[in-house]
């Protein structure tokens, strides 16, 4: 499993997907670049989700609110005071950790061994500790474990410290008056700080939700696992508004809905599973996420959270501006309640990635020894066709170049003339594109070209004016 996490990567970084950032002067920790293909996956992951939010739901709408915000909305928010991790240092190497992953690290250690009683004591006791913002106590039990730096192998702690994960930078001049400011944590807060602009502008009536995509920044302190944990991502997350008690209905439907939407785009239902929190947020009265299976575990996609009114409630509190809504139905005001449902778009691009890549041994199809292939779906693959001229003389080049001149407005195409047709095939394989437009001699007589498809390798002859309604057909949801 290992392998194929390293061949992911590999592969991302070999085909244009993913490039670390500024790699010629060797890269910044967990920031990444998606290259030429990774952007077009990216833009069709995007609108996919927002298709599927607010294009298909009229009592959705969406926005796109700024990364700064003014600095008091993550004081109401509650990320000034508690959006901490809590860390350690090794006195020894000098290496920080989060004081949690340590413990974690050593449950799963306890488990391999076989040691399960302990793993899950030990658990309670971290799950207690975290609960309680007991950062005494998290030292205490890293000591009882006899935990260790991997740097140094010693034992040589520091307190344990609690550390903001917001970035912050200065507005203005950097003299009197420059002010803090945080790049968001979370695009969410983006949205409540609308929702009366969005509900009155746009005549909204409860229930209805606001969707937005953009930029999130973490210093996360724990850089791993490739695109899993960045410093620089993005979300796209719904608040969806609705009445006081009705806020656990809705929340089932999301769960529901939300899982759904990640089934539909091909994956194996067995590696998906919900994982309901038993310890919840400070603003969360529900709350339950979506986790894949990546070659590395099960690991968190996305989080569908029942917020109450907390976020509505505190920014009532802090710009002293009333958040209420006058419902017609029940002739009373109050703040609403709120159901989001939050995504990664990079782990969501990452899960893609896990499901699609398959190398296939052929034995004596296409008298090629064995493929890599993105079998991704085709709605969301970066590149929908190749046009294919067989040879690169007798006019077959300039009869592609009018089939690519009538799809690309639709499509995005490409077009392939160098190496043999066995190489191509391969080479569009690996990037997932689905099909292959073969363009032959019998071509400028009759019209008609071979579409060659990814999964199957089957070929089929359509005429040429035929070739926009059948992609179309396929590549839609
Ligand atoms: N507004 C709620 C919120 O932000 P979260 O669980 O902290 O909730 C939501 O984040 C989603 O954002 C996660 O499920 C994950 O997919 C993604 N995410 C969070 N931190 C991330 C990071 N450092 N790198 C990549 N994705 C991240």
């Amino acid at each position: 499993t290992d392998d194929f996490f390293k061949n992911i990567i590999s592969h991302a970084k070999e085909y244009g997907f993913v490039f670390p950032s500024s790699e010629i002067y060797d890269g910044l920790s967990a920031v990444y670049d998606y290259g030429q293909l990774g952007s077009e996956l990216k833009n069709n992951l995007k609108t996919y989700w927002w298709k599927s939010m607010v294009q298909l739901n009229e009592n959705i709408v969406g926005i796109d609110a700024a990364i700064f915000m003014h600095p008091t909305t993550w004081k109401a928010s509650g990320h000034v005071d508690g959006f901490n991790d809590p860390m350690i240092d090794n006195k020894d190497s000098k290496k920080r950790y989060r004081a949690d992953q340590l413990i974690e690290d050593k449950i799963d250690r306890y488990e391999k061994d076989g040691k399960t009683d302990k793993a899950a004591q030990l658990q309670q006791d971290l799950d207690d500790a975290l609960n309680a913002d007991d950062l005494v106590r998290l030292k205490t039990i890293i000591e009882e474990h006899n935990i260790v730096c991997p740097i140094s192998g010693t034992k040589n702690w520091t307190e344990v410290r609690q550390f903001n994960l917001m970035f912050d930078t200065q507005m203005g001049a950097m003299a009197d008056g420059a002010e803090k400011v945080y790049l968001r944590p979370e695009t969410a807060q983006g949205i409540f700080v609308n929702f009366l602009n969005v509900q009155k502008t746009g005549r909204m009536k409860i229930p209805f939700g606001i969707a937005q995509i953009g930029k999130a920044f973490r210093n996360e302190v724990i850089a791993r696992q490739f695109i899993m944990r960045m410093r620089e991502f993005e979300q796209m997350e719904l608040q969806f508004f609705v009445r006081p008690g009705t806020e656990m209905e809705w929340y089932k439907k999301w769960k529901e809905t939300r899982l759904k939407w990640h089934l539909a785009l091909g994956a194996d239902p067995a590696k998906y599973r919900y994982h309901d929190h038993a310890k919840l947020a400070h603003y969360a009265n529900a709350a339950v996420d979506i986790e894949y299976e990546f070659p590395f575990g099960f690991k968190e996609v996305e989080g569908i959270h029942s917020r109450t009114d907390f976020d509505l409630k505190q920014h009532q509190e802090f710009s002293k501006k009333k958040m209420q809504y006058f419902d017609p139905e029940i002739n009373q005001n109050y703040i609403p309640y709120v159901v989001e449902t939050s995504i990664g778009l990079d782990r969501l691009f990452l899960t893609v990635l896990a499901n699609s890549l398959v190398h296939e041994d052929l034995s004596s199809e296409e008298k090629q020894d064995s493929r890599v292939v993105l079998k991704f779906h085709p709605a969301i693959a970066p590149v929908k066709a190749a046009v294919l001229p067989l040879t690169k003389k007798d006019g077959l080049p300039e009869k592609a170049r009018e089939i690519m001149a009538a799809l690309k407005l639709d499509y995005n195409i490409q077009y392939d003339e160098k190496d043999a047709i066995g190489k191509r095939y391969r080479r569009q394989d690996a990037i997932g594109t689905p099909y292959c437009i073969t363009v032959d001699h019998q071509s400028l007589e009759d019209n008609m070209v071979t579409i060659r498809h990814r999964d199957s390798m089957e070929q089929e002859r359509v005429a040429i004016t035929d070739l926009s309604r059948i992609i179309g057909e396929r590549v839609s949801l």
